[in-house]
């Protein structure tokens, strides 16, 4: 309303400017800015936004020592363990839980016989103890409360509404994945202390050890299919193999070419701008040890070729086919009636027969069967595959809370 009146009154002086010996209010529109010359970082400078995210995200917190913002957030370790009653969100860092890759048993499990086949095995990660955990930020975690999203009927209701599930624009999920260090690594390396879980029916406990994160997976739902970026810890032997490295905001150079031969390890650096940054944010300088590998907004490229991006240590095994978005797109959820009892809850594998990711445009077959209007056969479940794994079955009524 007020901005209604000043225009109005902004129009009326300049209408009177000549009389009053004014000049005009405002210039002639030809000089005003075109409005498609607003940049959108994350779709203009997708590398740029990824260092974004992660000056954000990896801001000290809290009174912990060495917690940082994703160490406050809602854990998957715990958002999905009581079907029956809505996860609570944390708020500070809890006791850390760890598992192994979830991806990489998925791999073993779904191509099985790859695995079993004579001849050299499929090549499987062994770097170190595969130590993986998922958080969801406020906004997601609001999300899968507000939605049910935290128990399988839930996922599926909300799939079947007609917006479908559909985070909203501030949700950000974060993959990290540990291995353990000495000592003399902490300065190269985040790291935290870690208590593995208790070994039942065991004398000995396993005593703690010092973890240094070494692959950090940032998405964030600012754009309708996400905005995709893998960070590595700097050593990672296997850095940049077979796909390369680009980082046209942070990194020097900007584009790493694969080495000939695999786990060599590779030499960059950070920009000092960005490094200066990291400073201002108050990140801790362990920090600038980190590199991006790479960011993804797209299946393909301008000329229809699939773009590829994988994390060497997340992404082990399959890098050169690997694609997030159109991996992540594959998330899905349906209800498989199980023959009277309790319907199956089922989603697309992860893998194709050759242990392999798809990448590029996803298909309609994959959702749709044949038919007009064609049927769902899997429904999208907003590119999160822990909405695909982590839901269990609700047993009390809904409106139970
Ligand atoms: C071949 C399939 C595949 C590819 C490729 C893939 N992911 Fe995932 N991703 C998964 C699966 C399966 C999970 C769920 C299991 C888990 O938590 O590890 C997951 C989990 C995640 C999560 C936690 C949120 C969620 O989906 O539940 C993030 C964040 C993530 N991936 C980011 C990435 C990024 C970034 C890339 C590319 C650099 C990538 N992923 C490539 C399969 C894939």
């Amino acid at each position: 309303m007020r901005t209604v009146l000043l225009v109005i009154l902004a129009v009326g002086l300049a209408g009177l400017g000549p009389t009053l010996g004014r000049q005009p209010a405002a210039g002639p529109p030809e000089h005003a800015p075109e409005p498609s010359a607003a940049k959108i970082t994350a779709v203009n400078d997708p590398d740029k936004f990824a260092w974004d995210l992660f000056l954000e995200i990896n801001r000290p917190v809290g009174a912990e020592p060495r917690a940082v913002r994703w160490d406050e957030w809602g854990d998957q370790a715990v958002m999905y363990t009581d079907p029956n009653a809505p996860p609570v969100w944390p708020g500070a860092k809890k006791a850390r839980n760890l598992r192994p890759s979830r991806q990489h048993e998925l791999r073993r499990l779904q191509s099985a016989p790859l695995f079993a086949a004579p001849g050299p095995a499929p090549s499987v990660p062994d770097r170190g103890p595969d130590s993986e955990e998922v958080r969801m930020n406020r906004a997601g975690f609001d999300y899968v409360v507000q939605n049910g999203l935290w128990y399988q009927q839930g996922v599926i209701k909300q799939a079947r509404a007609p917006g479908g599930i559909k985070f909203p624009t501030g949700a950000i999920s974060i993959k990290a994945l540990w291995k353990v260090i000495t000592e003399a690594d902490k300065p190269r390396y985040h790291w935290d202390e870690y208590q593995p879980p208790p070994v039942p029916n065991q004398p000995n406990q396993p005593p703690k050890q010092i973890i240094g994160l070494i692959a950090l997976h940032v998405t964030s739902k600012v754009l309708p299919n996400w905005h995709w970026a893998t960070f590595e810890q700097e050593d990672n032997p296997a850095f940049a193999d077979l796909i390369g490295a680009h980082d046209s905001y942070g990194m020097i150079p900007a584009d790493v070419k694969p080495n000939p031969q695999p786990d060599k390890g590779y030499k960059t650096a950070l920009k000092p701008e960005l490094l200066a940054r990291m400073k201002a944010a108050g990140l801790d300088p362990a920090w600038g040890h980190y590199r991006l590998k790479g960011a993804q907004i797209d299946f393909t490229d301008a000329t229809g070729r699939p773009t590829i991006l994988g994390n060497s240590i997340t992404e082990d095994g399959f890098v050169a086919t690997s694609s997030c978005v159109t991996c992540h797109a594959r998330a899905t959820a349906m209800f498989q009636s199980g023959g009277g009892g309790r319907p199956a809850f089922t989603h697309l594998p992860v893998f194709n027969p050759a242990g392999q990711s798809d990448n590029g445009t996803p298909k309609p077959e994959w959702f749709w069967g044949p038919g007009t209007p064609a049927p769902p056969i899997f429904y999208q479940v907003d590119f999160l595959w822990e909405l695909s794994f982590a839901p269990k079955y609700r047993t009390v009524p809904e409106d139970t809370k």
